[in-house]
């Protein structure tokens, strides 16, 4: 376990940097090749923590982090999302937050991740059609995701845990999101 970590909801012991699964390619192919060896590595320079939902591909992004890792090492938590899901008829994407469709994609992504329970389950985005949805509080605590399917960006990113800001350059950084 990375020093320079926190515990989610106090228990759940995560290092500062985690990965975000979203863009990695899942068709089989190099492109799949390639993506299963940038998670191996991220795994490999210390990342605890990687984000996936049932939005990224359906459950192909899913699949793609069991392919790659598992049976997984201990301590890390993969993490994923419910509550977007494809309609029927138009094939479009929406938010739908309705106990049946939660329940299934639950269920389903235990399969995807050949796991019998998930640590951390995350609402995708709240559906405002559904009254089931809560209140997140704001966290003092931020755990960056970046993602990238290079394994030069990966190792960048990771080295930025060790990357200590001055208060000029944090002052800077800062001033475009105020
Ligand atoms: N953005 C969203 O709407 C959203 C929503 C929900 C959840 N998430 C989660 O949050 C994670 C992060 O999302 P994001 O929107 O910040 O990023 P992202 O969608 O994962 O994409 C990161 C982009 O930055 C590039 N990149 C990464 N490291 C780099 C480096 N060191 N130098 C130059 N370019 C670099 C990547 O290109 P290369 O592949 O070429 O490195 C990629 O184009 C997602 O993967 C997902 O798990 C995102």
């Amino acid at each position: 376990m990375a020093a320079d970590g926190f515990a989610i909801g106090g228990d759940l012991r995560v290092g500062r940097l985690g990965f975000g699964a979203m863009h990695l390619p899942t068709a089989a192919g190099s492109a799949r090749d390639g993506a299963i060896a940038v998670v191996r590595r991220a795994v490999e320079l210390g990342v605890t923590l990687i984000d996936t939902a049932y939005l990224y591909g359906g459950g192909a992004n899913e699949e793609l982090l069991a392919e790659a890792l598992h049976p997984y090492p201990p301590g890390l938590l993969i993490t994923t999302k419910v509550g977007v899901a494809r309609s029927a008829a138009t094939g479009e994407w929406r938010l739908d937050g309705r106990p049946e469709v939660l329940r299934e994609q639950v269920e389903r992504g235990l399969v995807r991740l050949r796991t019998e329970r998930h640590a951390l389950l995350q609402l995708h985005r709240v559906d405002p059609g559904v009254p089931l949805a809560w209140l997140l509080a704001r966290s003092p605590v931020i755990l960056p995701i970046p993602g990238t399917s290079r394994i030069a960006h990966l190792e960048e990113n990771v080295a930025a845990r060790h990357l200590r800001l001055t208060p000029e350059q944090r002052a800077r950084l800062d001033a475009p999101a105020t």
